[in-house]
C-alpha cells in the first residue's frame, strides 16, 4: 500500500468515527468542514500531490477523488438517517386527532337520590313546596310538638343520637311538619326529604343513617281520601301504572287515625305466592301516615275545628330496595359505583 493509500485509509476511518458521533445537522456540518471543507483534511492531502513526480500525479488525484466521493456518499447517508430519525421522533410526539378519546368518567345519580327526586317531582307538580330542615333538632320539634310528651313510650322507638340533653340527630323528618306550620298559615302543602338517624343495628333492611320523604297537607276539608289518592298516584309514578295502595291501622302520636301504607309488590304484581321481595304477601310496606292529630294542629296555632290534614313519612331506601329489586340496603352505601350505576 502506498503512503497515500495508508493516509487516506486512516483519514476515512477517522471520518467514519466522526460521522458516527454526529447527532444533529450542526455536528454533521462540522465534520464535513473538518474533512471535506476548503481547508479541511482532504485538502491537506491533496496538496501533497505537488510533491510527487508528474507521472504519478494523475493516479494520486484519482485515488483522492475516489476517496472524497466515498466520503461524500457516507456524509449524505448520515444526513438522511439523521433526518429520518428526527422525523420519527416528531411522529412519535405528534397527536393523532382521529384517535378515539378515552370516555370521560361521568358518575351517576345515586338510586336513593333518584327516588327522592322522583317523589319530590311528583309532589312539586301538584303544588307542594319542597322544604329541607336541620338534621340536628331540639326535642321540642322532634317529640313534644308532635304530641310525644317526655314520658310517652313512643319516644323509645325514636331514641336516637343525643348530642346534649335536649338536642338530637333527628330520627324522622316529621319535625319539618311543625317547623312549616309554625312559619306559615294554612293551607300548607310540603314534601320534606332528608337524612335521619336511628340507633339501629345495621342489617339487610336497616342503616343507622337513612333518608325519609315526609309529606304534609293541611287545609280546610282535607280527608283521608285525599291522602289515598295522592299516594296511589305517587306509587304509580314510582313503580308502574297498576300500583295500588292499602292502609293498615297503626299508631303514631301525631296522627289520628294512623295507618301503615303498603303498595302492590312491584315484583310479583301482588300475585304473592313465592315472591322473595314481599315475602309472599303481595304488598310492600312504605311507611307511616295518618290524619294530623288535633293536638299537633293546636300546638302550631291552627284551629282543628276549621283545618284538617294528612301526613306521611316513608323511607327512601325502602322505596329504593323495592324499586330496584335490591336485596340488601347496605349495597346503597358500600361505595360500589359499578353496581349503583346500573340502578337508574
Ligand atoms: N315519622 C314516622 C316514623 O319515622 C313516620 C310517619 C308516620 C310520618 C305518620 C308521618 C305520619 O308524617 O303521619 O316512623
Amino acid at each position: 500500500m502506498s503512503d497515500l493509500d495508508t493516509q487516506l485509509d486512516e483519514l476515512q476511518k477517522r471520518f467514519a468515527a466522526a460521522l458516527a458521533q454526529a447527532t444533529d445537522e450542526r455536528t454533521l456540518e462540522a465534520v464535513r468542514v473538518a474533512f471535506l471543507g476548503r481547508s479541511g483534511e482532504v485538502t491537506t492531502v491533496r496538496r501533497t500531490i505537488g510533491a510527487l513526480p508528474p507521472n504519478e500525479r494523475p493516479a494520486a488525484g484519482k485515488t483522492i477523488n475516489d476517496a472524497v466521493e466515498a466520503m461524500e456518499g457516507k456524509l449524505l447517508e448520515a444526513a438522511s438517517s439523521l433526518e429520518n430519525r428526527a422525523f420519527e421522533t416528531d411522529l412519535a410526539q405528534s397527536i393523532d386527532v382521529t384517535f378515539p378519546a378515552i370516555p370521560a368518567q361521568t358518575g351517576s345519580i345515586h338510586p336513593v337520590r333518584r327516588v327522592i327526586e322522583d317523589v319530590a317531582t311528583y309532589f312539586a307538580r301538584r303544588g307542594f313546596a319542597i322544604v329541607v330542615g336541620p338534621e340536628v333538632e331540639p326535642d321540642y320539634y322532634n317529640f313534644d310538638a308532635l304530641n310525644i310528651p317526655s314520658d310517652h313510650p313512643a319516644r323509645e322507638g325514636f331514641d336516637s343520637f343525643w348530642l346534649t340533653d335536649t338536642l338530637l340527630l333527628r330520627p324522622h323528618t316529621s319535625p319539618m311538619q311543625i317547623r312549616t306550620m309554625q312559619e306559615h298559615k294554612p293551607p300548607v302543602a310540603i314534601l320534606a326529604p332528608g337524612k335521619c338517624y336511628r340507633r339501629d343495628a345495621v342489617d339487610a333492611r336497616h342503616l343507622f343513617q337513612f333518608h325519609q320523604v315526609e309529606g304534609l297537607l293541611v287545609a280546610e276539608g282535607i280527608h283521608f281520601g285525599h291522602l289515598k289518592g295522592m299516594l296511589a298516584g305517587m306509587c304509580r309514578e314510582l313503580f308502574g301504572a297498576e300500583q295500588q295502595v292499602r292502609f293498615r291501622p297503626s299508631f303514631f302520636p301525631f296522627t289520628e287515625p294512623s295507618a301503615e301504607v303498603d303498595t302492590t309488590c312491584p315484583k310479583c304484581k301482588g300475585r304473592a305466592g313465592e315472591c322473595n321481595m314481599c315475602g309472599g304477601s303481595g304488598w310492600i310496606e312504605l311507611g307511616g301516615s295518618g290524619m294530623v292529630h288535633p293536638n299537633v294542629l293546636r300546638e302550631v296555632g291552627y284551629d282543628p275545628g276549621v283545618y284538617s290534614g294528612w301526613a306521611f313519612g316513608f323511607g327512601a331506601e325502602r322505596i329504593g330496595l323495592t324499586r330496584y329489586e335490591v336485596d340488601d340496603v347496605r349495597r346503597f352505601v358500600n361505595s360500589e359505583p359499578e353496581f349503583l350505576k346500573q340502578l337508574q
